[in-house]
């Protein structure tokens, strides 16, 4: 069977980092066509170092390319305090294996829609300000997009403020642009991944898993893990960006219902706040599957079985 082929925006960031090591496991379904990166849990130039170490450490020769290097209107907010000063806290990665790429990550969503023989599913982990500027510098790629999986958003109560989550929170302008572009857009927002805990049990099996990938995610992990999950008051961290990578090998493992989505872009108590209802109406149709519910389980024995593939490869 044919490859899907994938597009991963994202802001590493030690939860995104975890999600690229998913969908880089050998023997993925995914042509993993690039990986664009965006500002967010640390600027710009981290989460683009970040994610070509992590694509080394991974032995892939994947496209990483730099995408905005801040949201559409707002100043940039980042996450040094969940994720360490440069994003990627804890374990020592390789150094870059490719040269930096001269190409805009706006630019090669751009050319990658446009020329893909199929339409391309777009994974997107971070603030979402890289496809927003792609949708409105060039409006024929949505219909080039086979499905956009969003981490972001958030039914309940913020992380951020108590209103938003994080991702919408950073660029809520960038947010409205996709979520009004008509895509199939599947969300997964915090009600999903403060099911999917980083508990100590867990964090013990990756670092079991006897290959260097699995170290550095638990020590990555335990890192993560301080601060988030004592001030919600769970016994561990809120895995999110992994889920959506999970999402698209085993959808199966979530479920969710259609509903109505808007973000909220004008309020200052309530910026980037997920506007969401299951309950339709002609004037507030589905304009999104909004995932609510999870196998958190099934999530971490998923993870587990791909970064074990790693193996000898690429040993500690
Ligand atoms: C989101 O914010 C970031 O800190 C994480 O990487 C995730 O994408 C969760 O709100
Ligand atoms: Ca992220």
């Amino acid at each position: 069977m044919a490859k899907r082929p994938l597009i991963i925006d994202c802001d590493p960031g030690a939860d995104d980092a975890v999600a690229l090591l998913l969908t880089l496991a050998p023997g993925q379904e995914f042509d993993l066509l690039g990986i664009t990166t965006v500002a967010g849990n640390v600027p710009l130039a981290h989460t683009y170092a970040n994610a070509r170490r992590v694509c080394a450490l991974a032995r892939a020769e994947v496209p990483v390319l730099a995408g905005c290097p801040r949201p559409l209107v707002h100043s940039l907010t980042t996450a040094e305090a969940i994720h360490g000063p440069t994003g990627l806290a804890g374990a020592e990665l390789p150094e870059p294996s490719q040269p930096p790429l001269d190409c805009h990550g706006v630019d090669f969503l751009i050319n990658q829609c446009s020329q893909a023989g199929q339409p391309i599913t777009l994974a997107t982990l971070g603030p979402l300000t890289n496809l927003a500027v792609a949708l409105i510098k060039c409006p024929p790629i949505a219909t080039q997009i086979a499905q956009v999986v969003v981490m972001g958003g958030s039914l309940g109560p913020g992380n951020i403020t108590p209103a938003a989550e994080f991702n919408f929170y950073v660029d809520p302008h960038a947010a409205r642009v996709v979520v009004e572009a008509g895509l199939p857009l599947t969300l997964i927002g915090l009600d999903v991944t403060h099911q999917v805990l980083t508990t100590p049990e867990r964090l013990a099996r990756f670092a079991a898993l006897g290959n260097r990938v699995g170290q550095t995610v638990a020590r990555w992990l335990a890192h993560y893990g301080q601060g988030e999950g004592d001030r919600y008051g769970l016994p561990g961290a809120p895995l999110h960006d992994p889920c959506v990578i999970a999402y698209l090998l085993q959808p199966d493992l979530f479920s969710g219902r259609p509903m109505y989505l808007a973000v909220e872009t004008d309020s200052r108590l309530s910026r980037g706040r997920t506007i969401a209802t299951p309950y339709l109406t002609p004037e507030y149709p589905a304009t999104a599957q909004v995932m609510e519910e999870v196998d958190a389980e099934g999530v971490y024995e998923l993870l587990w079985e791909r970064l074990a593939r790693f193996g000898e490869g690429v040993r500690g």
